[in-house]
């Protein structure tokens, strides 16, 4: 039976709401803002958007609802584990379905070590916009570009010289780090729950706001066509399986997040609903981010398929030209940087529960532990930046053959692990699990319930499925 699970239950939400605010910042992240508009604009825009909404709609979606709810059904367990585990067990099931719970678990962990160095990045860029809208503040001229009186080779310079510099870059990553930890180690309700509280309303005013700046200063219908005109020339396997690794990566499936804050989840929350929230308003934000951002780009005449540094090169450059730039500059890191945040919350969240639950540790003592340890991992994504750029871990693999450090781990868990462990949890509720138990948990019933569960043991499986194999092993085709 269920051992006393220690994280799960000294501690929880304390509302729906708060259990949707904290989710919906786990999804809302670097992932929306970052990599979303870097995937789009690489891929070529409205064919790759495309797939992703159907990604989110069809397999995103019911995925969600069976990760809560193997939270909310496994015992007292908050870690994907145990979770997984006792929902096997309830069913009269082989343990070993707690295998793609490991998955989880691992996959959060490293995903944890380069997001935080990504978000170290947004936190230079707070540093340095910080810097400028004062300085332009104190020059008497509040209204200004961002970065007034530099060269645009100087701006996207910026970039340049953070990569150049490791310790710097490694002393912003630690910083993020310390201040993911620090939230971590207070608790669900005291520590996670009050973040949310504050740091997402204050996401969504500032979402609003530099988006309508955006639809009057930038070229938002240029925006709109890149956005929502599909070239299906552009769509081949591998840009599938960037979608769908997108939209596990987005939704935080696969990833031991929404299994362990769905282990939180009172009994008298009915699921579903709540699922379609957290997807519509994760998925709004994304698209939300690059009506946001590509304006922006299409009006300073930039690439929209510039890469990882899209945000960070190109808006900087795009804000000189704008008035008031210098403040919606900050305003915009800011923002990405409270999204960051709420979200490395989870990922930490998610191996702090599994070793507070399987090493019986305090929550503190685990959370210090799981920190450390992502934390040097990620040291390694920032050093494949400078010392180590000649590092390719995965050289032997075609499609990842010139992947640095970072692009390499950001790779094999948002191509690969992500959706394989969401492939395994949809077999196990779909064909495995025992059917009650899942009926009434998931608190659908009739054909609600028929067609979740046919997308959840139909759909997903064969989907995903097919979009690995071909994704990641091109040459079959
Ligand atoms: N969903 C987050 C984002 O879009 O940035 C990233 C993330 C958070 C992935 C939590 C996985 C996770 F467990």
């Amino acid at each position: 039976m269920a051992l006393s699970g220690t994280a799960a239950s000294s501690d929880g939400w304390s509302s729906k709401s708060a259990f949707v605010l904290a989710a919906i910042g786990a999804a809302v992240g670097l992932g929306n803002i970052w990599r979303f508009p870097t995937l789009a604009g690489e891929n070529g825009g409205g064919a790759f958007v495309l797939v992703y909404v159907l990604c989110v709609l069809l397999i995103g979606l019911p995925m969600l609802l069976t990760e809560i709810l193997i939270g909310r059904a496994g015992g007292g367990h908050a870690d994907a584990v145990g979770s997984v585990g006792d929902v096997a067990e309830k069913s009269r099931r082989s343990r070993a379905w707690s295998f793609f719970g490991g998955v989880e678990v691992l996959a959060a962990f490293l995903i944890l070590s380069f997001y935080s160095v990504v978000a170290g990045w947004v936190l230079n860029y707070v540093l340095l916009t910080g810097g400028d809208f004062l300085s332009s503040l104190f020059a008497g001229a509040p209204l200004a570009g961002s970065f007034a009186g530099q060269s645009q080779e100087e701006v996207t310079g910026l970039m340049g010289a953070l990569f150049e510099s490791p310790g710097r870059m490694i002393a912003l990553h630690a910083a993020f780090m310390a201040v993911t930890l620090g939230i971590v180690m207070v608790g669900v309700h005291d520590g996670i729950e009050k973040a949310a509280k504050w740091l997402m309303p204050a996401f969504f005013v500032l979402l609003v706001v530099i988006t309508i700046y955006g639809a009057f200063e930038g070229a938002f219908a240029q925006a709109v066509a890149f956005l929502f005109t599909p070239d299906f020339s552009k769509l081949s396997p591998s840009v599938m399986n960037e979608a769908l690794g997108q939209a596990f990566f987005s939704l935080s499936l696969g990833s031991a997040a929404i299994i362990t804050y769905g282990s939180y989840v009172p009994k008298n929350v009915r699921l579903a609903p709540t699922a379609a929230t957290i997807a519509a308003a994760d998925t709004a934000v994304a698209i939300l981010a690059g009506l946001m951002i590509f304006p922006i780009v299409f009006s300073a005449g930039l690439d929209p398929a510039a890469g990882p540094s899209l945000i960070f090169q190109s808006l900087p450059v795009a804000f000189q030209g704008m008035p008031g730039g210098a403040f919606m500059a900050l305003a915009f890191f800011i923002l990405i940087f409270f999204a960051a945040l709420t979200s490395s919350i989870s990922l930490l969240e998610g191996p702090t529960a599994f070793v507070i639950d399987r090493l019986r540790l305090a929550r503190p003592v685990a959370a210090v532990l799981v920190a450390v340890l992502a934390f040097l991992i990620g040291c390694a994504c920032a050093l494949g930046y400078s010392t180590w750029s000649d590092v390719r871990l995965l050289s032997f693999w075609g499609i990842f053959e010139n992947a640095d450090i970072l692009d390499s781990i950001d790779g094999i868990t948002g191509r690969l692990m992500l959706p394989l462990a969401g492939l395994g949890l949809a077999i196990f509720i779909g064909w495995r699990a025992d059917r009650r138990l899942v009926e009434v948990e998931s608190g659908l019933s009739g054909g609600m319930f028929m067609l979740w569960r046919g997308l959840v043991a139909w759909l997903a499986p064969v989907a995903v499925f097919l979009i690995l194999l071909f994704g990641l092993f091109p040459s079959l085709l």
